[in-house]
């Protein structure tokens, strides 16, 4: 899950890295009024996830309220890259000295952490790293130690920083690093962190993607989440219900027992597909092993309420899950549904229990639901239901 700014700011506010003042605004009254309450000049900056803000007309100087006002007004509903502007922050002016850039993020490849610092900020770092890859000191963290006074201070020298400047910087780092092991953050990059004229070093951006799966270890990462606006309301339903649901632009909904046989049924909807006008999976829905009848119905209640999906394949090879158990849940499911539901629904089951199963859904012998032998005719029967819907 990636932060907003403002969201970042707020979390290295609270560990102590030093920050300029800022307020959200979602329209140019309330930036006007928060640049009031500011006082002095103030930084329109838009509330995107995606780098080169500045760059795309998002970062505009402010010196005066009236002037938030325009900026905002201009910021605004812009496209930056794809996201459209809803919200900006009115953050405090600072009188930049120099622009510096620090980052720590997990290394995946050396299954350790990395640390990146270079006295040359401000601009795309990316650029930086190509263009002039010995500016930009890059050091493994263990992950172990993490980054304590030596290792910052050891950072800030690989990266050329003036030694009067060490000490100081080698602070924020120890303080950002926090925010990335607190946090349980993946990472957190500032660009710029800079030195101001006063002689004071600020974080004057940030980026921070923290890891959901840590999510039961903070409480609070949940309201973060929210506002981020990173979860779609069907994922948040699955999580619920303890079921592990991928989303995917397809039209047939998905449902299986177990990684393995969701995986081998996606690529064979996706082949059935191609016979019918190019229908794909809508999602990836593992209800798992040893699904009850509730499991199965609230499966079955996610995909439903995927406006995308046209029909549902159910796939379900009974192991430790009976027959009757998931049988039991899509009749339940429709019942509880009623008139809602209202796309066809294709099974396939088989294995434990399968013959009072497939006696369940007879007996049932709901509109809405057929019955196929095998994952083969029964992937063709959804695309062809799909395309038809
Ligand atoms: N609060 C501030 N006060 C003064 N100048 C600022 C402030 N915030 C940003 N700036 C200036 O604007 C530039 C761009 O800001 P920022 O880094 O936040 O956006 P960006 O780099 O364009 O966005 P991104 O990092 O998402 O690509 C900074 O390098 C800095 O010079
Ligand atoms: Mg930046």
């Amino acid at each position: 899950m990636d932060l907003f700014e403002y969201q970042a700011r707020d979390v290295f506010d609270a560990h102590g890295v030093p920050v300029l003042q800022g307020l959200v605004a979602y329209t140019p009254e309330e930036a006007k009024a928060a640049a009031e309450k500011i006082g002095g000049v103030t930084v329109v900056k838009a509330q995107v996830k995606v780098g080169g803000r500045g760059k795309a007309g998002g970062v505009k100087l402010a010196k005066t309220p009236d002037e938030a006002f325009t900026a905002a007004e201009a910021i605004l509903g812009l496209d930056i890259k794809g996201h459209v502007v809803e919200k900006v922050m009115i953050a405090q002016g600072a009188d930049i000295d120099q622009e510096f850039y620090f980052s720590v993020l997990l290394d995946r490849a050396n299954r350790s952490y990395l640390a990146m610092a270079s006295v040359e900020g401000g601009m795309e770092i990316e650029q930086l790293a190509v263009e002039k890859p010995e500016a930009l000191a890059r050091i493994a963290v263990d992950p172990i130690r993490g980054i304590d006074a030596a290792k910052a201070e050891e950072i800030a020298r690989a990266a050329n920083f003036p030694e009067e400047l060490v000490a100081k910087v080698a602070d924020v780092f120890v303080k950002l690093y926090e925010v990335y092991n607190q946090e349980d953050a993946t990472l957190v990059e500032v660009n710029p962190l800079v030195l101001t004229k006063g002689g004071d070093i600020v974080a004057l951006d940030g980026k921070v993607t923290i890891d959901e799966n840590a999510e039961f270890r903070h409480a609070d990462h949940v309201a973060l989440a929210e506002a981020a606006g990173g979860l779609d309301p069907l994922e948040v339903k699955a999580k619920a219900h303890d079921l592990n649901y991928v989303k995917l632009d397809g039209s047939v909904g998905i449902i299986g027992n177990g990684a393995g046989l969701v995986m081998s049924t996606l690529d064979v909807v996706a082949g059935a597909g191609e016979k019918h006008g190019g229908q794909k999976p809508a999602n990836f829905l593992d209800i798992g092993g040893g699904a009850s009848a509730e499991v199965m119905a609230a499966g079955l209640d996610v995909i439903l309420g995927d406006e995308q999906v046209k029909s549902v394949f159910v796939n379900v090879f009974g192991g430790i899950t009976s027959c009757d158990a998931v049988a039991n849940g899509i009749v339940g499911a429709l019942n509880t549904l009623g008139d809602a539901a209202t796309k066809q629904i294709v099974v396939r089951i088989d294995g434990n229990n399968v013959e009072e199963g497939r006696r369940i859904l007879a007996e049932a012998n709901h509109s809405l639901v057929t019955v196929v032998a095998t994952m083969d005719e029964a992937a063709d029967k959804a695309a062809e239901l799909a395309a038809r819907a």
